[in-house]
């Protein structure tokens, strides 16, 4: 970790953000669009890389609105093989450089049949249906305790700023319960009909991770999933990579405006 955060500082020259961003498939845009400095994954020593298209791989340092920011342009996923702790290790990197914030985003299928491709839905609370958890193995006191209460990781009080937000920018804003499966196949409409009975609104293959680590180590969370497809078996089309970065991209100025005017006002 110091060998991480030494080179972050030198390539940036000590800034020190307060709100950390991850930026999920087709929601990179706001990185380019502001970037003070920008260093890719692939240079950062002891950072996994991500292959993923439509992720970029570089972590992104910016004033926005007043706020300093850094942003994950892309993120590492268990499905490429890394393991969990290698996947939130860039969470505890933002936890040391000084974050308190952590907005999560990502794209996600739509469980609930009431959710249509480009809706922006606050997430609620979780299901981890990963089959593991990031914070097996030897615990680091210095960062939070063996067994951490989860019952309230998305924080009450930013999603209701992040309400108060969306109701400003006349931008509709879902709710509900983000499921994670590893992926990197989609489900069955089977899957999805149990998850649905499980209580889950949405299902993607990130996040989940991120958001345990980040409230084990006493960050503030916030999640959005921008709603890029029907979940198998919802609607009657086929999954495809393309249809979710398409949704995406239909979605990106209001989910960049939201998130733009939630930094304002963190
Ligand atoms: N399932 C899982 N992950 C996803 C989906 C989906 O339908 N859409 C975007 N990410």
């Amino acid at each position: 970790m110091e060998n991480t955060i030494q080179f972050i500082n030198q390539r940036t020259n000590n800034f020190k953000p307060e709100i950390g961003i991850i930026l999920g498939s087709g929601l990179g845009e706001l990185a380019d669009e502001f970037c003070d400095v920008g260093i890719n994954y692939s240079d950062i020593p002891d950072f996994a890389c991500s292959t993923v298209a439509g992720h970029k791989g570089r972590l992104v340092f910016a004033e926005i609105n007043g706020k300093k920011v850094v942003m994950m342009q892309g993120r590492i996923h268990f499905y490429e093989g890394h393991p969990l702790n290698i996947v939130t290790y860039p969470i505890k990197v933002l936890k040391a450089l000084g974050i308190k914030t952590l907005i999560l985003t990502n794209a996600a299928g739509a469980v609930n049949p009431e959710f249509n491709p480009a809706d922006l839905m606050l997430i609620s609370d979780h299901i981890n249906f990963m089959g593991t958890n990031p914070l097996i193995g030897k615990n680091d006191d210095t960062l939070g305790v063996r067994f951490p209460d989860m019952s309230e990781i998305y924080r009450n009080d930013l999603r209701k700023l992040a309400k108060h937000c969306a109701e400003k920018l006349n931008i509709e804003l879902r709710e509900g319960v983000y499921l994670a499966t590893t992926g990197p196949s989609y489900e069955t409409p089977a899957e999805i009909r149990a998850y649905r009975l499980l209580g889950a609104d949405a299902v993607g293959m990130s996040t989940v991770p991120e958001a345990v680590v980040a409230n084990y180590c006493g960050l503030n969370v916030l999640g959005i999933s921008c709603i890029t497809n029907q979940a198998a078996g919802v609607g009657n089309t086929k999954l495809s990579h393309a249809e979710v970065i398409e949704s995406a991209n239909l979605a990106k100025n209001k989910f960049k405006g939201l998130i733009k005017e939630i930094i304002a006002n963190i």
